[in-house]
């Protein structure tokens, strides 16, 4: 394997950004190939056996790229298709839910994690079976938070209504008296302020986004597949629909420009699948 090649990263959208936001600053040499499905998000109220099957596709076309590893920067794909992607191609590819995961299981002191995401995610119990995998004596009290991916997409991080909404859903994890709180859902972290305020100091909220990418890098190490140093690094990026709105809330999400853009269509006639 190439280890001047890409790394591929996909999302139902736009939230896979916050995670390639991190990996930018871990892995500042690294190129990414990024896909957001803009025509087919979100994900988060979708069956497994959908989400599995568009997670199929983008993992195709980002190895008819020649990328040398991926990232599933989507939580609800990553608990709906990882384990079977893993078996379908022969590259490394790695999730957001066991390293968010790992870390919460860390940091806990009173053993109960609570974790929030989209209905999909927590339907499958993914973020469950990995916190008691690790440790089979942590109380996870899981909550479901649809309204929590719009209000970001909306720009409306501190508005009143995100707070009011935030703290509805939040109740019953702060009446189960947790002292960890996953956010596993790419657009959360977005909300940490307002989470924070709303569960207490007391809390740790846990960033998937940031133990991801320190796992892509440990990853990428173990197997000798850095790229030690690039001179003309250049993301591309790949979108399903059209882009405005992608690249006015990606910049503000990257910290960066988005240069090379691309739409696709990875429906009927897709020569990747
Ligand atoms: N990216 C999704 C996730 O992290 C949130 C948006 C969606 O529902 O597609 O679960």
């Amino acid at each position: 394997m190439n280890k001047n090649a890409a790394i591929g990263i996909f999302d139902s959208g736009i939230g896979g950004l916050t995670v390639m936001a991190e990996m930018i600053k871990a892995l500042p040499n690294e190129e990414m190939i990024y896909f957001g499905d803009l025509a087919r998000t979100p994900y988060g109220s979708k069956s497994k056996e959908t989400v599995l099957k568009f997670s199929f596709e983008i993992v195709q076309f980002l190895i008819s790229q020649g990328v040398k590893a991926i990232v599933v920067a989507c939580n609800t794909a990553s608990a709906s298709a990882l384990e079977d992607l893993r078996q379908r191609v022969s590259i490394p590819i790695i999730g957001v839910i066991l390293p968010g995961a790992q870390k919460a299981a860390e940091v806990t002191q009173t053993k109960r994690i609570g974790v929030i995401a989209t209905r999909s995610t927590i339907a499958t119990g993914a973020y469950v079976k990995a916190i008691q995998s690790l440790d089979p004596q942590i109380h996870v009290i899981s909550q479901p938070c649809p309204l929590f991916v719009p209000l970001v997409e909306e720009g409306w991080l501190n508005h009143i209504v995100t707070r009011q909404i935030a703290e509805e859903y939040l109740f019953p994890l702060k009446t189960n008296k947790i002292d960890t709180l996953i956010l596993g859902c790419t657009h959360y972290p977005f909300l940490c302020d307002v989470i924070q305020d709303v569960m207490g100091n007391e809390v740790t909220l846990i960033n998937s986004a940031e133990e991801t990418a320190r796992s892509i890098k440990e990853i990428l190490s173990d197997a000798g597949l850095l790229c030690i140093i690039r001179h003309d690094r250049k993301h591309k990026f790949y979108v399903s629909d059209e882009s405005t709105r992608f690249v006015e809330l990606g910049e503000q999400f990257l910290k960066e420009k988005i240069r090379v853009i691309t739409q696709i269509d990875l429906g009927k006639g897709n020569p990747y699948v």
